[in-house]
């Protein structure tokens, strides 16, 4: 089983990744790995602290999408293909929705134009399903200034954020078999059971 975790900065989902981890390791036999995207491979690190890093400066969406599209390559062919190949469920933090959302949408790439580019990146290896983390815009603002250091993403302001959280849920209105939209708002144990609910209506936990 292949799921990935989407959303907006400063939704949670490293948190209700760590309780979802643990939900699995407790209700199958298989193992369990958590990526994270960009990152997951020692390229995939050093790709993601190019794209974060503040002194990388601007960055155009085209020069962004080639760069998460390479990671994510490099992810798929020596880490996800051969783990999916020996039966262990992967959970990701981010694939690739989030290039649709950030490059694709609010870049003005195109969505068509980031899939296209992603079926090449990927070879296909998608998903069985993605959970989008929905937070009003006030909420994740707070998340991500309780966080304190920002990265060169979260320092482009409230109406990005807007953008990008108006991206994600247009696409999941798109692609309502393949991205469900969970309310990420109230404590973490109601969010992870929202999670939990969203994996049995889809025979998945
Ligand atoms: P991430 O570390 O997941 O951010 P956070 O934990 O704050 O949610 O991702 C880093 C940033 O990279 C995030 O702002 C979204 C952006 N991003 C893209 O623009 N395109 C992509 O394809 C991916 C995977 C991430």
């Amino acid at each position: 089983m292949f799921l990935v975790l989407e959303g907006a900065d400063g939704v949670g989902k490293t948190t209700q990744i760590q309780l979802l981890e643990k939900y699995l390791l407790n209700s199958t036999e298989s193992e369990v790995l958590c990526l994270r995207e960009p990152g997951g491979t020692d390229l995939g690190l050093e790709i993601r602290k190019l794209l974060l890093d503040p002194n990388s400066g601007d960055l155009s969406a085209k020069t962004e999408a080639f760069l998460f599209m390479a990671a994510r390559s490099h992810l798929v062919e020596n880490v996800i293909q051969p783990s999916l190949n020996i039966g262990k469920h992967i959970i990701c933090d981010r694939f690739l929705w989030s290039s649709v959302v950030y490059q694709g949408i609010v870049g003005g790439l195109g969505v068509e134009e980031i899939l296209d580019q992603g079926q090449l990146a990927t070879g296909g290896v998608l998903p069985d399903l993605t959970i989008l983390l929905d937070l009003p815009l006030e909420e994740s603002k707070q998340r991500i200034s309780e966080r304190g250091e920002n990265d060169r993403f979260e320092q482009k302001g409230e109406g990005y954020l807007l953008q990008v959280r108006e991206g994600f849920l247009k696409l999941a209105k798109k692609y309502p078999k393949q991205i469900i939209v969970v309310s990420a708002s109230g404590s973490e144990e109601e969010v992870h059971a929202r999670i939990i609910q969203a994996l049995k209506d889809h025979a998945l936990a």
